[in-house]
C-alpha cells in the first residue's frame, strides 16, 4: 500500500493496523464496512464517492476522499482497496470501484449494467472483508440496496457443510437506514439463488430425491398458506406417468414427485401459476451412459428442480400476491437390470408413446408426464426449468437461460424480469421443422431424441416437450448453460450457480401485478 509521495498519516492508514475489536456483537475482528466509489466521469478526473460514502468521509473529517486520492491510481470497476483504523466503529474499510455513475439499461447487453456493477462490486467488498476474517459486515446501498443486497448475499455464497475446516461466516447489513424494505427483499432474493445453488451444488448421495423434498419442505414448514405433498412412487402410477417411472426404475433410489401450493392470491381459486422443474437428483445417462470425466456434474442435474422450488420459497416469503404450484418429478437416471434400455417403448400420462433412443435424453421423460398433470390446474402459466441438453450450453454459453415459449405474453414478462436481475434470458425457436424430428419414430408416436442427432439438440428437446402441452401460455427454460459459474459472473464463486431462480421469482412478482387472465 506504501506509495512514493504519499503523505505520512495517510500511509500509516493504509496499512494494516490490527485494532481492538469494537462496534459488533460477535466478538473480536469488529466490523467492517463496503463503500462504493464511482470512476471519474472525465479522464483524470477524481473519483466520486457514493451518498453513503460522502456522509461516511464527513464522519471522519475528510480522511476518506484524502485517502482515496493519495493512496494511488483512480479505483477501476470491481478493483477495492482497504483502509484500517479510520472509525472506531469500522476498524478496516473496503471501498470498491463501480464503474460509471450513470450506468443503466445497457440494451446490448439486455440488463440493467448498474444494477450489475453494483452487485459485482459489492461482492468482491465482501469477500475481502471475509480474507481479513471480519464477522460483520455494513454494506453501502450504492443508490440501489436491493442489488447491494444480493451482491453481498450472493457473493459470500459458499457451499462448504463437508468441510472441516470452514471460511468465516460473515454477516451483512445495510448501511444506514435508507432503503432498509429495498435491502431485504435484494436479502431474500440472493438467499432464494443460493438455496438452489446448495441442492445443486450438494453431493448426490446428500440430495437424493426425498431429501430434496423433505429440504423443501422443511423451508416451507412456517407459510400456513402453503401445502407440501411428497408423492411416493405409488402415487406416480395411480397417476399413470409411465415416462417418468421408466426413468426412475433404473435406479435403487425411490423416485418422488413432489408437488408444493403456494395460495397468496386474493382468492384460493385465482388461477396459479405453475412452475414445473426436471429433478434428476443424478444423472449418469442410464444405459447410455455418459463419459466418466466431468459426470460428478450431473448431480446438479435437478437444477430445474432447485430453482423453480427455491423461486417459490422467496415468493412466500416475499408474500407475493398470487397463487403458484410447484411440481418437480424427482429420480435418479441410472444403469442397471432394471433400467431402460435404447429402443424400449414407453407410454406418458396423456397416452402418448415414445422410443428411448438414448436413455441419456431422460429429461423429456420426466418432464412429459409432469407436464401433463400441470394442465389440471387451470393454469394461467405454465413454466418449466430444466438442465435438458448439452446442445444448449453449446448454443448461448452460460450467458443467457434458452427459453422456448408458445405466449409472446409470457416471453416479455420473462424476459423484462431478467433485465433487472442480470440472470438473462434469450428466445429460441419452437419450428415444426423440429416437431417433425421427434415425431417420425417406427415404433412410437414420439422419440426422445431429434432425428438428426446433435444437429438443434436444443431446440428438438423443446419440440419434444410441446407434444406435452395444449396450454396457451407455456414456456420451457433450458438451463444447461447456466447450471455452474466459473468466473464468468463476478458476483458468484466458481460452482453450481442456481440461476435463473432471481429472473423467476422477478417474474412471479411482475405476473403477480399483471391482472391479464388472472382469474
Ligand atoms: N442432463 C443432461 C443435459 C446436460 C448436459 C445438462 C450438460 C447440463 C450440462 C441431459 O439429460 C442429457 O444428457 N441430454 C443429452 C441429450 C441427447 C442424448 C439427445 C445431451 O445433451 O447430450
Ligand atoms: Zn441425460
Ligand atoms: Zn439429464
Amino acid at each position: 500500500m506504501l506509495l512514493p509521495g504519499v503523505r505520512g498519516a495517510a500511509s500509516r492508514l493504509c496499512r494494516d493496523l490490527p485494532l481492538a475489536c469494537r462496534g459488533c456483537s460477535r466478538g473480536a475482528g469488529g466490523k467492517g464496512l463496503v463503500l462504493g466509489i464511482y470512476s471519474s466521469e472525465k479522464d483524470g478526473g477524481a473519483a466520486q464517492l457514493t451518498t453513503a460514502g460522502d456522509a461516511f468521509d464527513r464522519l471522519v473529517s475528510g480522511r476518506l476522499r484524502e485517502l482515496v486520492s493519495t493512496c494511488g491510481p483512480p479505483l477501476k470497476k470491481g478493483k477495492t482497496r482497504v483502509f484500517h483504523g479510520l472509525h472506531q466503529d469500522f476498524p478496516s474499510v473496503v471501498v470498491v470501484g463501480l464503474g460509471k455513475k450513470n450506468a443503466g439499461i445497457n440494451d446490448q447487453e439486455n440488463w440493467n449494467e448498474g444494477k450489475e456493477n453494483i452487485r459485482a462490486a459489492v461482492a468482491v467488498g465482501c469477500r475481502q472483508i471475509q480474507d481479513l476474517e471480519i464477522p460483520c459486515v455494513e454494506v453501502d446501498p450504492c443508490g440501489d440496496a436491493q442489488a447491494a443486497a444480493e451482491g453481498a448475499v450472493l457473493g459470500l455464497h459458499e457451499y462448504n457443510e463437508l468441510k472441516q475446516k470452514k471460511k468465516p461466516v460473515v454477516t451483512t447489513q445495510l448501511h444506514g437506514s435508507a432503503e432498509s424494505e429495498a435491502w431485504q427483499k435484494g436479502v431474500l432474493y440472493a438467499e432464494g439463488q443460493n438455496l438452489a445453488r446448495y441442492l445443486m451444488e450438494a453431493p448426490a448421495n446428500y440430495i437424493t430425491p426425498i431429501k430434496f423434498a423433505e429440504h423443501i419442505e422443511q423451508k416451507l414448514k412456517s407459510f400456513s398458506n402453503v401445502k407440501v405433498h411428497i408423492r411416493p412412487e405409488a402415487w406416480i402410477v395411480t397417476q399413470q406417468m409411465g415416462a417418468f417411472l421408466s426413468v426412475a426404475k433404473g435406479s435403487a433410489e425411490p423416485p418422488i414427485f413432489l408437488e408444493i401450493h403456494y395460495s397468496g392470491g386474493a382468492n384460493a381459486s385465482d388461477r396459479p401459476l405453475v412452475f414445473v422443474g426436471k429433478g434428476v437428483t443424478f444423472d449418469s445417462g442410464g444405459v447410455s451412459l455418459k463419459p466418466s470425466s466431468g459426470m460428478d456434474a450431473m448431480r446438479a442435474d435437478m437444477g430445474g428442480a432447485a430453482t423453480v422450488c427455491s423461486a417459490i420459497v422467496t415468493a412466500a416469503a416475499l408474500n407475493f400476491p398470487l397463487n403458484i404450484i410447484g411440481l418437480a418429478p424427482l429420480c435418479e437416471n441410472m444403469p442397471s437390470g432394471k433400467a431402460n434400455k435404447p429402443g424400449d417403448v414407453v407410454r406418458a400420462k396423456n397416452g402418448k408413446t415414445i422410443q428411448v433412443y438414448n436413455t441419456d435424453a431422460e429429461g423429456r421423460l420426466l418432464l412429459a408426464d409432469a407436464l401433463c398433470y400441470a394442465h389440471s390446474f387451470n393454469a394461467r402459466a405454465i413454466v418449466n426449468a430444466a438442465t435438458l441438453t448439452g446442445a444448449m450450453d453449446v448454443a448461448l454459453g452460460s450467458a443467457a437461460t434458452g427459453v422456448f415459449t408458445n405466449s409472446s405474453w409470457l416471453w416479455n414478462h420473462l424476459y423484462e424480469a431478467s433485465v433487472v436481475t442480470g440472470d438473462r434470458v434469450w428466445r429460441m425457436p419452437l419450428f415444426q421443422h423440429y416437431t417433425k424430428q421427434v415425431t417420425d419414430s417406427p415404433l412410437a408416436d414420439l422419440s426422445n431424441i431429434g432425428k438428426y442427432s446433435r444437429a438443434g439438440g436444443a431446440c428438438t428437446a423443446a419440440a419434444f416437450l410441446k407434444e406435452f402441452v395444449t396450454a396457451s401460455h407455456w414456456a420451457h427454460l433450458d438451463i444447461a448453460g447456466v447450471m455452474s459459474n466459473k468466473d464468468e459472473v463476478p458476483y458468484l464463486r466458481k460452482g453450481m450457480a442456481g440461476r435463473p431462480t432471481r429472473t423467476l421469482v422477478e417474474f412471479a412478482a411482475r405476473l403477480s401485478q399483471d391482472s391479464h387472465n388472472a382469474t
